[in-house]
């Protein structure tokens, strides 16, 4: 039975067999020394002259190999006993060594932090790049953070619903990635922007509180904190006001600080709150870093901004809205909104979360009357077959009520990179797109063969390289 590195030292004088990698060897002729590690830690084995087998395998063998090793955990004496070091009061006796891999070397040291190193290299052998500490931490502290939010909405009474990934083509303020259909030539599916759609029609479904771990996709020019695929913490809530969908979040990340983060500070709590307004006249921007501590790693300064424009101008002078479509007025431009007036000065009912000067998650009290939600499609220009076409399925689904509802976002990725004091959003995402959208590792998008194309009927007029 195989035994993880970090119990070798309850078994002291016993016979174990331990599995990993080949962290580094040192041969010195009579003796070979190895540190092998797993995925809980690391420990030296020795192979003693008189172990003629293991010695012979042990010679051929290299860092990075994957082996099976056979011996006996020893205490250390006094004098050897290394303090500082993972499981430095104990070494194992290597019996027999089992090569399970061989491996090339690296194309890259592992051993740093992997900052010196080309990232299209590292995106290349993500797979080496992902062994590296700093890698291995940031995706546990990713899973941490994930198995937290999930028990968090859980004990709220929130229920995890998967909504789909292959849906339609809906206007949300980024270019869709689309899915050519086979079956309906010509026709397309898309990838969702985000589930907000389908979150809203479970608020008819009666499912009163849901949440997700969503993956959404959004065809726009990528940047540090931007990806075309990344991962919401979505959820919606029934009968609520915004105070109360606010408040839950604030919770979630107070409390999430608290228990994973404790070595952070959070600036100020409740979180600061601005309108869209005072933002912009104070700080010139819709998401301030408010830290009054920079250089400070550990400070978080939260901030909540609210009162948002609901329209703004297009180019060719017609309106569109500055967030989500979805959103409600607030109350007092209810009227203005179903009267087509001063559109200008009409304010949504959204709000977004801002962490040290990133726009960490947004969300909005929705429209659930149906003439009004009419009406900002009006507004922007929409003719009534477009409005049927794009949104019919909404307005009809609201027809057969729909409990007043609102939700909100985090972008996940954004939050684990600020908490991870990590650059950019891709060190914190295991497989991510390079900032020019490419999978340098599965070498994506690519061709696909003419007969794939024939199935969707589909022709390429032009082929980029
Ligand atoms: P919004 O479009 O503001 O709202 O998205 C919510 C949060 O997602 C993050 N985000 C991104 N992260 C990485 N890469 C991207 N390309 C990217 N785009 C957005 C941001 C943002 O705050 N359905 C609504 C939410 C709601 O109203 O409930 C929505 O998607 O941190």
């Amino acid at each position: 039975m195989r035994t993880y590195i970090k119990n070798l030292k309850e078994r002291i004088d016993k016979n174990v067999t331990i599995m990993g990698w080949v962290d580094v060897r040192r041969d010195q002729g009579k003796m070979i020394f190895f540190d092998i590690r797993d995925v809980t830690g690391r420990v030296q084995g020795v192979v003693l002259p008189n172990s003629k087998e293991a010695l012979e395998v042990g010679s051929a063998v290299r860092s990075e190999w994957i082996v099976k090793v056979e011996g006996v955990v020893g205490k250390r004496p006094d004098n050897a006993i290394q303090k500082d070091k993972e499981n430095g009061e104990i070494e194992l006796n290597i019996l027999k060594i089992e090569v399970l891999s061989k491996a090339e070397t690296n194309p890259f040291d592992i051993k740093t932090d992997g900052k010196e190193v080309s990232e299209d290299i590292r995106l290349q052998y993500r797979y080496i790049d992902l062994k590296r500490e700093r890698m291995n931490k940031n995706i546990r502290s990713r899973h941490n953070l994930l198995h937290f939010v999930r028990n968090f909405y859980t004990e709220n009474d929130f229920v995890e619903i998967e909504t789909p990934c292959i849906t339609k083509s809906t206007p949300e303020g980024a270019r869709d990635y689309i899915i050519p259909s086979r079956l309906y030539k010509g026709n397309f599916y898309a990838l969702p922007q985000s589930p907000q759609q389908y979150k809203q029609l479970l608020m008819v479904g009666g499912v009163e509180r849901y949440f997700q771990i969503a993956k959404c996709f959004r065809d726009e020019d990528t940047r540090g904190d931007r990806q075309p695929e990344f991962t919401q913490i979505d959820i919606e809530m029934s009968f609520v006001e915004q105070e109360d969908v606010m408040k839950i979040n604030e919770n979630l990340i107070t409390e999430l600080v608290k228990e994973i983060y404790p070595e952070k500070e959070i600036q100020e709590v409740p979180f600061p709150r601005l309108s869209y307004k005072e933002a912009m006249e104070k700080y010139g921007t819709d998401r301030p870093d408010l830290r009054k501590d920079k250089s400070n790693d550990n400070l978080l300064a939260l901030c909540w901004v609210i009162d948002f424009p609901f329209f703004e101008k297009r180019e060719d002078g017609g309106w569109t809205f500055t967030h989500n479509p979805f959103s409600a007025p607030m109350s007092k431009y209810e009227d203005n909104l179903l009267k087509k007036e001063r559109i200008e000065d009409i304010l949504a009912s959204q709000y977004d979360m801002v962490l040290n000067g990133y726009e960490i998650g947004g969300g909005g009290i929705r429209n659930h009357n149906p003439k009004s939600l009419r009406s900002v499609f009006e507004i922007m220009g929409y003719e009534d077959d477009e409005i049927e076409l794009n949104f019919g399925h909404i307005l009809k689904a609201f027809s057969y009520g729909v409990p007043p509802h609102g939700g909100f976002a985090f972008g996940f990725d954004r939050l684990l990179m600020i908490l991870q004091n990590e650059p950019n959003i891709r060190e914190v995402i295991a497989f991510p797109k390079t900032g020019e959208g490419r999978d340098l590792m599965m070498d994506a998008p690519s061709r696909v063969s003419s007969n794939q194309l024939k199935d969707l009927a589909i022709k390429i007029e032009k082929k980029e390289k």
